[in-house]
């Protein structure tokens, strides 16, 4: 054996014993006639400590190791006298009799701490490296945790962990396909699943009954701290089952793992309607752990003379307690925030109800005391909070008053990482209008049922079909989203048809799926989470990069392979495909 024990178990009990040890050199201090070396494994740091007086020759060895020299040395333990309170380790230390060096190390292009001096770039080429420093670490642990809880439990529960294929056609969830060719099928491709969405109904239709797998996805879509090209789901369908019974088996399964890897309890899990969410948060994923509702302000607003409210379709206000007191500053760089391209507004109004019980807002030419009070009063707000307001057509003032909101509960502390706030939300709108192509899109995907008794408007009213589907949310992360299925060959047709399918597109991309909906196809539903930001959220993180061992930059490259790159000649002439 290399080593005795690992790096992070040595405690004053072992005093006096002798042990070996293997791993990474830290750091080496030589002072005086003594040099230390930190010592580095994935369990933790020891301290070696080599002695001129004792060992001249060892020490001189222990003096030559670089920075990442792999090392197993053998010694007694003794206790510090200087106590390292920081480290578990930090009583004890190695006086080393025997040093061995299993591989040199060429000088680190970053260091190898928890605050590094590597820029992202560099660490993402040298991503192995990067895996060894502690944060990154004990991502990938808190991952292996999540996993294996994650499977503990659906085994529990009678779920069976089936494989689909990898190599398949299209599946239509709302992003591009990744596609390989195909060489024995020249001028044909394969698309990567975006989900195995069409697989897990047709395992329901083969009688499986509870299945999942936690696999490998993959959207041609442009990138966020939120999203890869390829990312992992928990992918889930159940058979005989209504909305409540998926929703209770997996608040379960979140619940399991909260429990078992932090031990907080959560509560049950509200169920929050896309209407509600949309008016009193800007968004169908609503950040909770937080009040600070919408109010429409349209009646207190109007006929003043301020034709901004006047002509707007909302005037919508948030009400920052206790924040009357932002300076000119803090409210310029909030007006700023908001005039940014990716939010887009136009402005921004404030009206701050004064401590003293005195109101001032930026529109004051236009509002005088009583009516700023009416809006305060509107607002429920109280001496000391501060309104914030804003007016457009509503899809693009709620949405930016969504993220100022955010923006506004950050800077007052109350987006905190230890609480979870978790929701459903249900009865999405079945379809969306694209006003671009001048067609229905499907707003979770083409197999997801319209709520019961909705499903009669699916020709005459489609537009206000509400679909029988939910997404788990928490703390304004998008963790999951599902349905019940349709498993009737009729109304998947009326669905594909409401999408502007021809009879014949339908059959040609789902001819297999609608074929199986004749032969015994059981009612339906099931969810998926993504998976990389269930663990980032648990990891208190917003970037699922950092919860993925070999993850893609922001431009969809691994720049540690350097993929994607051209491939050779011979390649591309055996697969048939003739580049310009
Ligand atoms: P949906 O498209 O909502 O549903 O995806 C489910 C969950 O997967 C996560 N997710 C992502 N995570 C990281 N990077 C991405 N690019 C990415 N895209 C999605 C989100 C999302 O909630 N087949 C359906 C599920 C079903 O109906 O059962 C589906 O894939 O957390």
């Amino acid at each position: 054996m290399l080593r005795s024990h690992t790096c992070g178990e040595l405690r004053p009990g072992d005093v006096g014993n002798s042990v070996t040890l293997s791993g990474w050199v830290q750091k080496s201090r030589d002072l005086g006639g003594m040099t230390f070396i930190d010592l580095r494994d994935r369990y933790g740091i020891t301290q070696l400590v080599f002695n001129m007086d004792v060992n001249a020759s060892l020490c001189e060895k222990a003096r030559k190791l670089g920075r990442e020299f792999v090392i197993s040395v053998s010694g007694n333990i003794v206790e510090r006298s200087n106590k390292n309170t920081d480290l578990p380790t930090g009583d004890i230390e190695l006086i080393v009799e025997q040093l061995t060096v299993l591989n040199k190390s060429n000088t680190p292009p970053f260091t190898i701490e928890d605050e590094t001096d590597g820029g992202d770039d560099l660490r993402m080429k040298y991503r192995y490296m990067d895996l060894r420093r502690a944060p990154l670490k004990s991502n990938i642990e808190l991952r292996h945790r999540v996993l294996q809880e994650t499977r503990k439990y659906l085994d529990s529960e009678g779920f069976l962990e089936i494989e689909t294929p990898v190599l398949i056609k299209s599946t239509p969830e709302g992003a591009r396909d990744f596609v390989v060719p195909s060489r024995m099928n020249p001028n044909q491709f394969y698309a990567l699943p975006q989900s195995p969405q069409t697989f897990k109904q047709l395992l329901m239709v083969s009688g499986f009954d509870k299945y999942f797998q936690i696999v490998r996805c993959f959207r041609d879509e442009d990138l966020r701290a939120d999203r890869q090209p390829e990312f992992t789901q928990i992918d889930c369908e159940m058979s005989f089952v209504e909305r409540e019974d998926v929703l209770s088996t997996f608040e379960g399964l979140i619940k399991h793992i909260i429990k078992t890897v932090q031990g907080h309890d959560l509560p049950e899990f509200p169920i929050m309607t896309y209407a509600d969410a949309v008016a009193s948060y800007g968004t169908d994923k609503p950040d909770t752990r937080f009040e600070m509702k919408f109010v429409e302000l349209n009646a207190s607003t109007q006929g003043q003379g301020f034709n901004v409210f006047d002509g707007a379709e909302i005037v919508v206000g948030i009400c920052a307690k206790g924040a009357a007191e932002y300076s000119r500053k803090q409210l310029d760089a909030l007006t700023d925030f908001v005039k940014r391209p990716q939010i887009g507004a136009k402005g921004l109004v404030y009206l701050k109800y004064n401590q003293d019980g005195t109101t001032k807002s930026s529109v004051d030419k236009f509002y005088g005391d009583d009516a700023r009070m009416a809006i305060c009063k509107a607002m429920n707000a109280e001496p000391g909070d501060l309104v914030l307001i804003m007016s457009g057509d509503k899809a693009q003032a709620r949405n930016a008053m969504s993220a100022l909101r955010l923006e506004v509960g950050e800077a007052l502390g109350l987006r905190d990482k230890s609480i979870y706030a978790p929701l459903w939300v249900v009865d999405f709108p079945l379809l969306e209008w694209d006003e671009e192509t001048k067609r229905f899109h499907a707003m979770h995907h083409p197999f997801t049922s319209p709520n019961p008794g909705d499903a009669d408007k699916l020709q005459s009213d489609p537009g206000a079909v509400k679909a029988n589907a939910y997404d788990m949310v928490i703390n304004g992360v998008e963790l999951g989203g599902g349905s019940i299925r349709i498993h009737q060959r009729k109304m998947q047709e009326q669905m594909f048809d409401a999408l502007g399918f021809t009879k014949e597109e339908a059959e040609a991309q789902f001819g297999f799926l609608l074929g199986a909906f004749e032969y015994g196809a059981p009612p339906h539903g099931g969810i998926a989470f993504g998976f990389d930001r269930l663990v980032a959220l648990i990891g208190g993180s917003e970037t699922i990069r950092d919860y993925i061992a070999f993850p893609k930059n922001n431009s969809g490259r691994d720049v540690m392979l350097d993929a994607p790159s051209e491939i050779s000649t011979e390649q591309l002439k055996e697969l048939g495909i003739n580049l310009p």
